[in-house]
């Protein structure tokens, strides 16, 4: 069901935006003049929260665990009837940056195999009907992503989940080729997150921005793009 303070706007589903990118992706959006449909898990408050306080008639918070499948359909029966012109999942994980794939425990390797590359794709797939022709469907993915960039190693199981996730995008593309959506995988640069840490590169002014001005130049145009926050081609 439509309502009707957000009828004449664009609407994005924004999966993962309690906090670090995806909270300025969402308030980037309101900026915009979005609809934000923006997830959180559970049912803390979160900075989401603070957020809606100033954008009461255009952000709507929802809650899913892209890891529970029963989540991810429960929201999409909440959203059915609704056009969505974006769906962005950028809901990820990492493991202790020093471990390696001698050290890291299959659970761990499984937790975020599952978070970064399933379960993103499970909620593509799941939204797919209610993104029109002509909209857009998003994935956070990281330069880490990149196979032919791995020269210096480093970030081992995050890196192969991004990679993971990125072989299932083409495949998504592959599938769908003549889909008239844009698809894109992201990289925002090395960001001063919870996830980034203090000493990343970026502070996260210098990356969202930037980043939704490159998702806006991409909107329209059909197949499948990996780009960073200024609008290079990342190398597969
Ligand atoms: N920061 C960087 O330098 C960097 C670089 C490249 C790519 N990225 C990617 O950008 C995305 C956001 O990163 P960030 O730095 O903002 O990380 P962050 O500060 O750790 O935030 C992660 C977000 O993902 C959500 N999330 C995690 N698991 C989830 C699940 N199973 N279901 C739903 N939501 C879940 C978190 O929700 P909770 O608050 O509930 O935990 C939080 O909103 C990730 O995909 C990350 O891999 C980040």
């Amino acid at each position: 069901m439509t309502t009707n303070f957000e009828s004449s706007r664009q609407n994005l589903l924004l999966i993962g935006a309690s906090r670090g990118l995806g909270l300025a992706l969402a308030e980037q959006y309101l900026r915009r003049g979005w609809h934000v449909i923006g997830t959180v898990r559970g049912d803390d408050r979160t900075k989401l929260h603070d957020l809606r306080e100033h954008w009461m008639n255009q952000l709507e918070i929802e809650t899913v665990d892209i890891n529970k499948s029963d989540e991810v359909a429960a929201l999409h029966a909440r959203l059915y009837g609704r056009m969505l012109d974006m769906v962005l999942v950028n809901a990820g994980v990492k493991n202790d940056d020093r471990e390696t794939i001698a050290d890291v425990s299959t659970e761990e390797f499984v937790r975020v195999m599952v978070t970064n590359a399933l379960s993103p794709l499970r909620t593509i797939e799941t939204f797919d009907g209610l993104v029109p022709s002509g909209g857009t469907m998003a994935i956070m993915s990281s330069g880490q992503g990149s196979v032919s960039n791995n020269e210096r190693g480093g970030y081992e199981v995050y890196r192969a989940s991004k990679a993971a996730l990125n072989t299932l995008m083409r495949s998504f593309a592959a599938r769908h080729a003549s889909d008239k959506r844009t698809l894109l995988l992201l990289a925002p640069g090395f960001v001063r997150t919870d996830m980034g840490g203090p000493q990343a590169r970026l502070s996260i002014e210098e990356s969202i921005p930037n980043l939704v001005n490159v998702i806006e130049a991409q909107r329209g145009k059909p197949g499948l793009q990996y780009l960073d926050y200024r609008g290079q081609t990342v190398p597969w």
